[in-house]
């Protein structure tokens, strides 16, 4: 029973004690001079059989309604979500790549526009149960975690501002997240290379006064405003893609709120990637808009919301940028 003691001397709860008990009973008639080897033994095995105890523990918690919302909007989610956290994580990256891989492989002659058509009309991102917006932009703006902290600190500097802001909202998806911070907001304009989603949106968000838009923002550059949102946007898109985006918004727009989901440890940024539904995370990396290749020029920065997320942090950081008649904007 030597085990036992050192399990209730290390914090074991009552049903570790338990579960101990029940692991040890079989093997407590063996002679006793093979005690310690065998009190190591049975040690290991406890630990194991604790380590499975707690993954299904977590696994079911985190299939609970009130400990993951997001779950909601996925029919099965609950079920895959159940077995992914059963399937070590090694296997699961490795499985992550190989359908990433294959995605990429399907997208990559096809423009841009379309691969976004394709990744919500298959709901790659997860669904929607509401009828009026079909469109789902994936955890990113239906997590309440993150979605609350950005919502917050972005409404807190949106109103340092003497006046309201007008905005573009760059690839406003299905507009979770811009229709909580639209009423400190100017004019807003909301812009989305997908065709149907900006249709959805207009019906769905029609109270909220934005003017709709379909627009590719790395061919076409956006309408002038005083700040531009990209909120999980450049992450989905090849270097090529994000190089010809920033070029569209300098001289029309004085600020840039970039959000970004990052690794956690210091990492290399802008490795470069397919445009598609994956993003930098899965391959250790993150885009960084002032880091080569694309160095974007940038007179200040202020980091205005940085969460935890899914093995990474979602980081928001405001850039000032210069326009040719700067000054017009004595804001900050
Ligand atoms: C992950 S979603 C984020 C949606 C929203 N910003 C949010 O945070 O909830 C990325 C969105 O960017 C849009 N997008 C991607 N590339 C774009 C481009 N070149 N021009 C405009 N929108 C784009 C996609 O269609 C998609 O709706």
């Amino acid at each position: 029973m030597k085990m036992l003691d050192q399990i209730a001397a290390n914090g074991g709860s009552c049903d570790t004690y338990r579960l101990a008990a029940m692991w040890c009973r079989p093997f407590q008639s063996t002679p006793v001079r093979h005690e310690p080897i065998l009190d190591r033994f049975i040690l290991r095995r406890f630990q194991r059989v604790s380590e499975y105890k707690n993954k299904i523990t977590f696994a079911i918690v985190s299939t609970m309604p009130h400990t993951n919302p997001t779950l909601d909007h996925q029919p099965m989610g609950r079920v895959k979500w159940l077995l992914s956290a059963l399937v070590p994580s090694a296997v699961r990256l490795a499985i992550q790549k190989w359908r990433l891989r294959r995605l990429n492989a399907e997208f990559a002659d096809l423009p841009v526009s379309e691969i976004f058509t394709q990744i919500y009309a298959r709901a790659l991102w997860g669904r929607s149960s509401d009828p009026l917006q079909p469109h789902c932009s994936g955890t990113g703006s239906r997590d309440c975690a993150v979605v609350d902290s950005y919502v917050s600190s972005v409404r807190v500097w949106l109103q340092t501002f003497s006046t309201p802001q007008s905005v573009v909202d760059i690839g406003c998806g299905d507009f979770e997240v811009g229709s909580k911070i639209r009423d400190v907001c100017g004019r807003y304009i909301a812009c989305d290379v997908v065709a149907p989603l900006i249709l959805s949106n207009s019906r769905r968000w029609a109270s909220y006064d934005v003017d709709w838009k379909v627009l590719d923002a790395s061919i076409e550059s956006p309408p002038p405003a005083n700040i531009a949102f990209l909120r999980q946007v450049l992450q989905h898109l090849s270097n090529d893609k994000i190089a010809c985006v920033l070029g569209g918004l300098v001289g029309r727009v004085d600020w840039v709120v970039v959000t970004e989901h990052l690794p956690q440890k210091p990492f290399v940024s802008n490795i470069d990637v397919p445009t598609g539904s994956g993003i930098r995370l899965i391959q250790g990396s993150g885009v960084v808009i002032t880091d080569p290749p694309f160095s974007f020029q940038v007179n200040r920065s202020e980091v205005l919301a940085d969460v935890a997320s899914a093995g990474g942090r979602i980081r928001t950081i405001a850039y000032k940028i210069s326009r040719p008649d700067d000054g017009a904007n004595t804001d900050q």
